[in-house]
């Protein structure tokens, strides 16, 4: 199937994506992220465009133009990023959950700004577990399961907690990086990555060496939707 693949096939294809950080309020003022920049995200958004897909891209703040043809719906926290993925999940035939959400938010959001305090010398903040919106979505049963691609970047032993991360939240397929690497992950422009994905037989993997993430998001848009056809 993948060789007979054109814009054809995919131009009905409903493609959702998440990218960026997420940011977890604290109070009117502060919050806790990360340093996720959305490029790889966002290169993802263009790359399905470009192949033919209609493509909503669920974004925390970043400083990134909206690709063209993207609808392109703005959140702020992991909540926030969960109901408008719960919402648009079902209607998606491919999910790729790119962004780096916060895997904790403060159990109480201060309603006024939190003052400094002179009796103590040290601040102790209680975090609460925030939803896995992916393993949500791929949880979700058939016909309103779309293909679900997820992410993974790791500063150690990259490809075993990738491939432990596709078993248990229950993915199609994850992208593994190793973000130690300088130069290539976050807030870069290049990325190089593994692309594990199940088949009947087992998990296959292939190594893509660094290369830009627009040319990286191609490839993996290529073979979502290859592995798409071959499962439908
Ligand atoms: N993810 C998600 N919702 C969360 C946390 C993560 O959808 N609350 C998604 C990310 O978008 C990514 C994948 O899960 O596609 C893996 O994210 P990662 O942070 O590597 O996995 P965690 O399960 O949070 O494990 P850890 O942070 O401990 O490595
Ligand atoms: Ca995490």
């Amino acid at each position: 199937a993948s060789s007979a693949m054109t814009a054809a096939d995919t131009r009905n294809r409903h493609v959702v994506i998440t990218a960026g950080p997420t940011r977890e309020a604290l109070d009117p003022v502060r919050y806790l992220s990360n340093h996720s920049s959305g490029k790889m995200g966002y290169a993802l958004a263009a790359a399905a465009h470009a192949a033919g897909a209609k493509v909503t891209l669920i974004s925390g703040p970043v400083s990134l133009a909206t690709p063209s043809g993207v609808t392109r719906i703005d959140v702020t926290s992991a909540l926030d990023m969960h109901t408008e993925a719960q919402r648009l999940a079902p209607t998606a035939d491919l999910f790729i959950a790119c962004a780096a959400v916060a895997d904790y938010r403060a159990e109480h959001v201060a309603e006024h700004k939190m003052k400094k305090r002179g009796d103590s010398e040290t601040l102790t903040l209680t975090l609460v577990k925030n939803p896995d919106i992916v393993a949500e979505v791929a949880a979700l049963a058939a016909p309103k399961r779309p293909f679900v691609v997820g992410f993974a970047a790791e500063t150690r032993d990259t490809q075993d907690y990738a491939r432990d991360k596709l078993t248990r939240k229950g993915l199609d397929m994850i992208v593994a990086n190793d973000v130690s690497q300088a130069g290539l992950g976050f807030g870069s422009d290049d990325n190089a990555a593994w692309l594990l994905w199940r088949t009947p037989e087992g998990v296959e993997s292939d190594t893509q060496p660094p290369q830009p993430k627009s040319a990286l998001a191609e490839t993996v848009i290529q073979r979502a939707f290859d592995l798409l056809d071959t499962s439908s």
